[in-house]
């Protein structure tokens, strides 16, 4: 019988999962080796190894009414694409309102995760921390619930890049970038077109003498600000384009929004179309900068020589002073025994991305452990995990290697389906039309539409405290339905 849960990280994932525990009267203990709850959200002036590290400029860049938790909506004064401090003290909220500190000690690493020497008999796991005097600890615990993020260790592929030994320049990734103060008067080289990769170039441009993106296979680029002024993901992160996804064929929906984005500005003439069909970069500034010529697209990188830069269509940048590797990331679970999950490249052993279906006994678990088309914040699954039906999981036999990137209506139901709580749209119809409206067309349950105004030149949208209206206004079978 699980009682006595560990959580590794004290972030949006790690907190949401304590406060799963306790729902479901378990006891939570969560290990976080900094000194502050909030994982990545959590600035820092420099980068610390082996922790997520995020800029000074950075806001989320997904709408707070998709990013909040399902239980605890993110305050009306609070903007709609936030800077990062205030999505952390959004996180201190929670923590704060649900008591949840009590259950983290921090500064304590999880340094190893191992199986009882009893392990086939009793699921439970054995784990070794550390805290900040170097004093380690072991402990007992029936089950682990991982939390310690994917965006940790920087993916710095040098190798692809000849010469860079010859560099006279200054070169780093974008886990170390932390504003654009270095970057005045300077050639700044950006690598990579993600959204680190968009948002350094861009910021870096209004101070650099000129900026070049260089993009091995190009992007979609999307706006934030979509159609009438809302979110974009407020208007098409819904259950209809879902349906109409599983409804037309790839390449017509490809067809229509590709058309869409190019009715913007056409992708092939800025340089940035893509040889693949989607996964888009968001950026409102980009397109802009590219017109203003601050930002030059440039093809991949061939070869670097001193301070020149030569490209793969035989261009060449000279006197280049910084190259900012926006490369992504690589992930691990460096405390977790290497036969516990099954992976290569992004593609991961975990079933629904949350338990190794190897183990005897289903007591491990990962939360937040996706790259989703949409939100990451991750309620639901850890409702999935927090609410242990590790018992009941019967996957040995199952070895499911699920890539990290999901769709996230399809995530959010499939999850749904496992809990119960999965809402049959043609039984809706029927009994409920209204909250049949309301699963079709609003994802998130913080969202009321007819609240949506526009005031002082800002769009409100969503409740008006963390514990009243929206979220209260629906019951809470409706919430399980909506999210
Ligand atoms: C630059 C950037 C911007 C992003 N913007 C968005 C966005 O706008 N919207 C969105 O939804 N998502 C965004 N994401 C995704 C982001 O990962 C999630 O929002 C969220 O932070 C994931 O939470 P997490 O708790 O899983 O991981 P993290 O936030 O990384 O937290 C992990 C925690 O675990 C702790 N930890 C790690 N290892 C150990 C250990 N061994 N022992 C103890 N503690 C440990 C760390 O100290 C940390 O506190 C962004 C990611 C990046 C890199
Ligand atoms: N809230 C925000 O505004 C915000 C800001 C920044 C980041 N984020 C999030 O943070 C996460 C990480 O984003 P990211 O931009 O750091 O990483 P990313 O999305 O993985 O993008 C990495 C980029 O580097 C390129 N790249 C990787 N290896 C390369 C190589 N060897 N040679 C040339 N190019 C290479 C990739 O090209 P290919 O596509 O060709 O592989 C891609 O363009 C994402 O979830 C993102 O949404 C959010």
């Amino acid at each position: 019988m699980v009682q006595r849960v560990a959580l590794i990280g004290a972030g949006p994932s790690g907190l949401t999962s304590v406060k799963a525990c306790l729902d479901e009267g378990l006891e939570p203990t969560c290990f976080e080796s900094s000194d502050d709850i909030g994982g990545l959200w959590k600035f820092r002036e420099v980068s610390e190894p082996n922790r997520a590290s995020i800029y000074r400029s950075l806001t989320i860049n997904i709408s707070k009414e998709m990013m909040c938790y399902s239980d605890f909506p993110i305050p009306a004064d609070y903007p709609n694409y936030m800077h990062h401090s205030k999505i952390q003290n959004y996180f201190r909220m929670y923590a704060e309102h649900f008591k949840l500190l009590q259950y983290v000690r921090f500064q304590t690493a999880v340094k190893h995760v191992r199986k009882r020497p009893d392990f086939t008999r009793s699921g439970q796991w054995e784990l070794v921390t550390e805290n900040k005097d170097g004093q380690e600890e072991r402990h007992v615990f029936d089950a682990v619930i991982c939390c310690s993020g994917h965006y940790t260790y920087p993916n710095l592929p040098l190798k692809d890049f000849p010469g860079i030994d010859t560099f006279e320049g200054k070169y780093f990734h974008s886990w170390d970038y932390k504003g654009h103060e270095n970057m005045y008067g300077k050639r700044v080289v950006v690598v990579g077109i993600g959204n680190s990769g968009g948002d350094i170039a861009v910021e870096s441009s209004r101070v650099a003498e000129q900026v070049y993106m260089s993009t091995r296979r190009g992007a979609w680029v999307m706006r934030q600000v979509s159609d009438n002024g809302l979110p974009l993901d407020m208007i098409y992160n819904t259950r209809f384009v879902h349906i109409l996804f599983q409804l037309l064929p790839m390449r017509v929906l490809n067809w229509i929004g590709e058309g869409k984005l190019n009715a913007m500005y056409d992708h092939t003439m800025y340089a940035l179309k893509p040889k693949h069909r989607y996964l888009p970069v968001i950026n409102d500034d980009l397109p802009l900068k590219i017109l203003s010529g601050s930002v030059i697209i440039k093809p991949n990188i061939k070869e670097i020589f001193g301070s020149n830069v030569i490209f793969t269509d035989g261009s060449v940048v000279e006197k280049v002073d910084v190259i900012v590797f926006a490369t992504g990331y690589n992930y691990d679970f460096p405390y977790l025994p290497k036969d516990v999950m099954y992976r290569t490249g992004h593609r991961v052993g975990l079933y629904k991305h949350v338990f190794p279906p190897t183990t005897e006994h289903p007591t491990l678990a990962v939360v937040g452990f996706i790259h989703s088309r949409g939100p990451s914040c991750p309620r639901l699954k850890c409702r999935r995990a927090g609410s242990l039906e590790f018992s009941k999981v019967g996957l040995h036999s199952m070895i499911i290697q699920s890539p990290l990137q999901v769709g996230f209506v399809c995530y959010m139901d499939d999850l749904a389906g496992e809990i119960g709580v999965r809402p049959s749209l043609p039984w809706l119809f029927f009994t409920d039309y209204p909250l049949f409206k309301k699963v079709l067309w609003v994802l998130s349950p913080h969202i009321s539409t007819a609240s949506w105004d526009r005031g002082g030149g800002t769009v409100h949208g969503g409740p008006s405290s963390p514990s009243s209206t929206a979220c209260t206004k629906l019951s809470r079978q409706e919430r399980f339905c909506i999210l």
